[in-house]
């Protein structure tokens, strides 16, 4: 078979170790060849694309970012995107399509299997909100990038008696603050779950700083919100799924905390650090076993479906199940992180 492979959306740690793995196997195992598609859904729209056989994927497996590049195109937001889409995968003989990305790139794959496009998804994102899986590749990379920031930030806090606030990324799920809050110890974890009080918060510091402990990290999503207040972002461009660029609630709430408290308080965002850089083994290993599912499903004609990990192991669902619904922190883990609160 003639297989398009592409990646949509912000990379992810583990993006090449997917790429890796499904040439790897339909190259050697069922003799297929590929068609690398650049930049997202822009590559099949534009016809752009590049060479990929086994040669091309050598050592990229520790290698962060996505060779194919990514990008945030969407092809039902322009015109006729969908119509040259579909000619460009007719005129390069391409049979079928393996689509690595989050709900937005997923979205795009289950409409275009809906329109009879051969497509099997493969779900990414560092956010970890997408549904039918348990986990995405990506999270645990960009969760030990916070923890080892949180742990530096706890050392210089306690040396100058601040509060640090640690804005990591999260735009609807707080995935990655709760688990690198946990890990980091944080004072404070704010997720976008639950609308924050900062009379709470600062009433928390408060009494931790009369403890004797001066030194506090407040870790906050980027998507989290104060309670009476409504969504804080520095920008209000719009990306082609209709998502605003986020960013400033660390700011805003290191402002709030030390004109509350008096502590003086400093923030810090990771932005994508978060992102960028090698793959822990956890990502490497997950993203493999989704890569070899995924050209195993291309071949089953399992079209409409994306890889999922549930209950250990690698399964199909349907796209749409991923796609209708995100994926937020289970209420038991946000409690076991507020236990810590203060
Ligand atoms: O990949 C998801 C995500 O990491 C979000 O947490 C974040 O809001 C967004 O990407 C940032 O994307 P961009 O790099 O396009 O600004």
């Amino acid at each position: 078979m003639r297989v398009g492979v592409l990646t949509g959306g912000g990379d992810c740690p583990g993006l090449n170790a997917v790429i890796r793995a499904v040439v790897r196997k339909g190259e050697q195992h069922y003799g297929d060849d590929f068609v690398g598609f650049r930049d997202g859904w822009r590559g099949p729209i534009e016809g752009h694309t590049m060479p990929l056989d086994v040669e091309r994927c050598r050592g990229i497996l520790p290698r962060g970012g996505t060779i194919l590049g990514s990008s945030r195109t969407n092809p039902y937001k322009l015109d006729g995107g969908v119509d040259r889409l579909k000619a460009n995968l007719a005129d390069l003989g391409v049979d079928a399509l393996v689509a690595i990305g989050g709900e937005d790139t997923l979205g795009v794959a289950h409409k275009l299997s809906a329109e009879d496009v051969a497509v099997v998804g493969v779900p990414k994102t560092i956010d970890n909100d997408l549904n039918a899986t348990e986990v995405t590749f990506g999270f645990d990379t960009a969760v030990q990038v916070a923890t080892d920031a949180i742990d530096r930030l706890h050392t210089t806090a306690e040396s100058h008696d601040r509060v640090l606030v640690c804005e990591v990324m999260g735009r609807h799920a707080g995935w990655i603050a709760t688990y690198a809050g946990i890990a980091g110890g944080a004072a404070e974890v704010l997720v976008p779950e639950r609308h924050f009080d900062i009379d709470k918060v600062c009433e928390d510091l408060k009494r931790r700083h009369e403890k004797g402990r001066f030194a506090s990290i407040v870790v906050v999503a980027e998507g989290a919100t104060p309670k009476e207040g409504t969504m804080v972002v520095n920008s209000s461009e719009l990306d082609a799924f209709g998502h605003v660029r986020l960013g400033g609630i660390g700011q805003l709430l290191a402002e709030e905390i030390e004109q509350r408290t008096g502590f003086e308080t400093r923030v810090t965002v990771l932005g994508h650090i978060q992102r960028g850089g090698t793959p822990t083994a956890f990502d490497r290993v997950l993203a493999t076993r989704f890569g070899v599912a995924a050209i195993d499903a291309v071949h089953d004609g399992a079209y409409g479906h994306m890889v999922a990990l549930q209950a250990g192991a690698v399964v199909r669902v349907p796209l749409a199940e991923a796609v209708t619904e995100l994926k937020t922190v289970d209420p038991g883990l946000v409690e076991v992180a507020e236990l810590f609160h203060g």
